[in-house]
């Protein structure tokens, strides 16, 4: 059945300008890190996608590795662009990234001008696109000078591939300096996507103020920390959740009976809010000006829309807060 998008698709999401720039990110981002890979179901995906787009969600991440196997999300992406969603393409906000390892040798993976612009023209032709709107480095590389990746950043825009590029990742220090020469380039970094969760706070440390000084988005990734923070594991491991799968990245000892405690007194306070844990803890990284969108992953269309109602209440009282500080502050557990 052809695909014809939702007419009120843009009536009850939020946009949020991305840093100084121009650009307007949903409060709510799409990631296809697991779910849409050669392993996942075609019809699963194709709705995810197609019903996100429906409720406004207009920015969908992906990587070069992204899959499993590497590249089939990409891959997969591409297909359901070509079957639905490309008479949109100007509604769309799709990113993609390198760094991390994606073919053998010296020049597949880390952050060399040879491996950023190789991998980008990859992405391209796996999506079947003419540009992605936002190119990343996807990891800092120690052995790289950081003028070479982001120069490397700039040309990938200059020769049209990208229209924007941003950075993941990247500590405080670096992020200021990467800031500082895609400036002088010419080429602005839009945005960070660093990992940002209620259970992994290292942005607050130092790199949310370097952003909200200079002018810089930040899209949280893993902000339901790959599903720990949501009602899926209060009472055991459920089978086809990411703990339960090989190729999930969440390995099930990290579900200790202290860490169950903990999200179950977080859950209660979700539960007086009128929330699921989800969308309190989604909320929660919203309720700060600086972060521009949270990107979220789903394996199914009803987290997805779930998710979604975070929307209905980001506003938090200062009692929630320190009662969600508490918690979280129980034990080092997480
Ligand atoms: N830059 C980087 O280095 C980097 C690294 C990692 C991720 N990312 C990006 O961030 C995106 C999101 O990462 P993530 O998938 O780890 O995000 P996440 O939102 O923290 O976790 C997504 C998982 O949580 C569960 N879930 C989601 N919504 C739910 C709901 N409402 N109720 C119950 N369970 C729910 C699902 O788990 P089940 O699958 O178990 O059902 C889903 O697969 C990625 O797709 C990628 O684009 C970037």
């Amino acid at each position: 059945m052809s695909y014809l998008a939702n007419p009120t698709r843009y009536d009850s999401m939020e946009y949020r300008r991305c840093g100084r720039s121009g650009l307007k990110l949903p409060a709510i981002s799409l990631g296809l890190w697991h779910n849409f890979g050669g392993v996942d179901v075609f019809e699963n995906y194709r709705d995810i996608l197609c019903t996100a787009f429906d409720k406004g969600v207009t920015h969908f991440d992906l990587a070069n590795n992204y899959g499993p196997p590497p590249g089939s999300a990409e891959e997969n992406f591409g297909i359901v662009l070509k079957k639905d969603l490309l008479p949109y393409r100007d509604e769309l906000i799709i990113s993609s990234k390198a760094g991390y390892l994606m073919w053998p040798g010296p020049y597949g993976e880390w952050s060399s001008r040879k491996y950023l612009i190789a991998s980008c023209d990859q992405s391209l032709k796996r999506m079947g696109l003419d540009y992605v709107d936002i190119f990343y480095s996807h990891r800092p590389d120690p052995n790289t000078p950081l003028e070479e990746t982001m120069g490397a950043l700039d040309s990938i825009v200059r020769q049209g591939k990208a229209l924007y590029v941003g950075i993941s990742s990247y500590s405080a220090e670096d992020t200021a300096k990467a800031i500082n020469i895609l400036q002088q380039l010419g080429t602005p970094c839009l945005i960070h996507q660093p990992k940002y969760s209620m259970f992994d706070r290292w942005v607050e440390g130092g790199l949310m103020d370097v952003l909200g000084d200079e002018g810089v988005g930040c899209i949280p990734f893993s902000p339901l920390a790959q599903g720990l923070l949501t009602n899926k594991y209060l009472n055991g491991i459920p089978t086809g959740s990411r703990a339960a799968l090989a190729h999930g990245a969440l390995p099930a000892e990290r579900i200790t009976p202290e860490l169950v405690e903990k999200l179950k007194k977080l859950n209660e306070i979700a539960t007086e809010r009128n929330q699921s844990l989800a969308q309190m803890a989604l909320a929660w990284l919203l309720k700060d000006p600086r972060v521009t969108s949270v990107l979220i992953g789903a394996s199914r269309t009803s987290q997805l829309l779930d998710s979604l109602d975070c929307l209905k209440n980001i506003i938090f009282s200062d009692e929630e807060l320190a009662k969600i500080e508490n918690i979280l502050n129980l034990d080092n557990e997480s």
